[in-house]
């Protein structure tokens, strides 16, 4: 393993899908566009990439909704990142947003996130920055939760290697869940490439994870206790994921997820460019936030 790939890794944010756990809300708009607390819920996924320190971002959704996320977003410019679309025209598996992408992720390491995954933990950054700079290896996380049958699970033996991978088990022998954060390198597009629809007409991600497992080169980080992670698929988890924010940002006086505050942080932009994002948005609570950011120190 080496650190070449500092600030070569691009991100994906995978903000499609059919939403149908949330219906009505999620009828006419795009889960990922719904609100958690005071933001829309993209911006968790896309801040965690940004404390990555990945700049350039692709966001793959369905044709209807790309246009919409385009008018909150942009072109990233005023957060100092450079984001761009494309479509995935029917929901056909997580594995194929590298299909997608194939164009944009070219030679270069890739973070593939899902829209509706919310990260939170203290050494989130550090973390971050160091696996992205790992070249050689793929990376995804392993978190336990109460409910490991309803999702992808890994085994990981003493030694902190994997044993095992499995897609939503029937009888599961580990409680680490993988959730929707992956480091892997460019040839993730031929990996997927080589993939089958599985029974449920889709290309897994487990089956990408599988491969990688089966070649020796995919490492898991355990995400402890002290860490949250949360999935707002559904009624119950979308109002956790807000309830969670409030908590933390009341107590703390500090944002979650805010792009322009990570941004400004990560040095993505200057003092000038954040006091144009809080002017344009100082007749609220969430502009006053970022005007405060410039009278603390960096
Ligand atoms: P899911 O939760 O599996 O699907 P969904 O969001 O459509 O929800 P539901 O089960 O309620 O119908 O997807 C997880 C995330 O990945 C979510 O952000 C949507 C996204 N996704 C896509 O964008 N395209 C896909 O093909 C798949 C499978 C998921």
């Amino acid at each position: 393993m080496n650190t070449n790939g500092k600030d070569r890794r691009k991100g994906i944010i995978l903000a499609g899908g059919l939403g149908t756990r949330l219906f009505p809300l999620t009828i006419s708009v795009s889960k990922q566009l719904l609100p958690v607390y005071d933001k829309p819920m993209i911006y968790y996924p896309l801040t965690t990439l940004m404390l990555a320190g990945i700049h350039n971002i692709l966001i793959i959704s369905t044709p209807e909704s790309l246009p919409l996320f385009e008018r909150l977003l942009g072109d990233g410019g005023k957060w100092g990142l450079a984001i761009s679309y494309a479509p995935q025209q029917r929901p056909e598996g997580i594995a194929q947003a590298f299909l997608l992408g194939a164009d944009f992720i070219g030679d270069d390491p890739i973070a593939l996130i899902l829209g509706d995954n919310i990260f939170y933990g203290d050494n989130l950054p550090e973390l971050l920055r160091d696996i992205s700079e790992r070249t050689g290896v793929q990376t995804i996380f392993g978190y336990p939760v109460a409910n490991p049958e309803a999702f992808g699970t890994v085994t990981v033996g003493d030694n902190g290697q994997i044993v095992d991978l499995l897609e939503k088990p029937g009888n599961p022998l580990s409680n680490l869940a993988v959730p929707g954060l992956y480091f892997y390198e460019s040839d993730v597009v031929e990996v997927a490439a080589a993939l089958k629809p599985s029974a449920r007409g889709e290309l897994e991600i487990t089956s990408v994870n599988r491969t990688y497992f089966e070649r020796g080169t995919l490492r898991v980080e355990i995400l402890g206790r002290g860490w949250a992670w949360l999935d707002s698929g559904t009624h119950d988890t979308l109002l956790e994921a807000s309830q969670f924010a409030k908590v933390m940002e009341s107590r703390t006086g500090l944002k979650i997820a805010c792009p322009e505050e990570v941004a400004y942080r990560m040095g993505f932009i200057d003092d000038g460019q954040l006091r144009k994002l809080a002017n344009s948005l100082s007749h609220n609570e969430y502009g006053h936030y970022l005007l405060g950011l410039l009278d603390s120190k960096r």
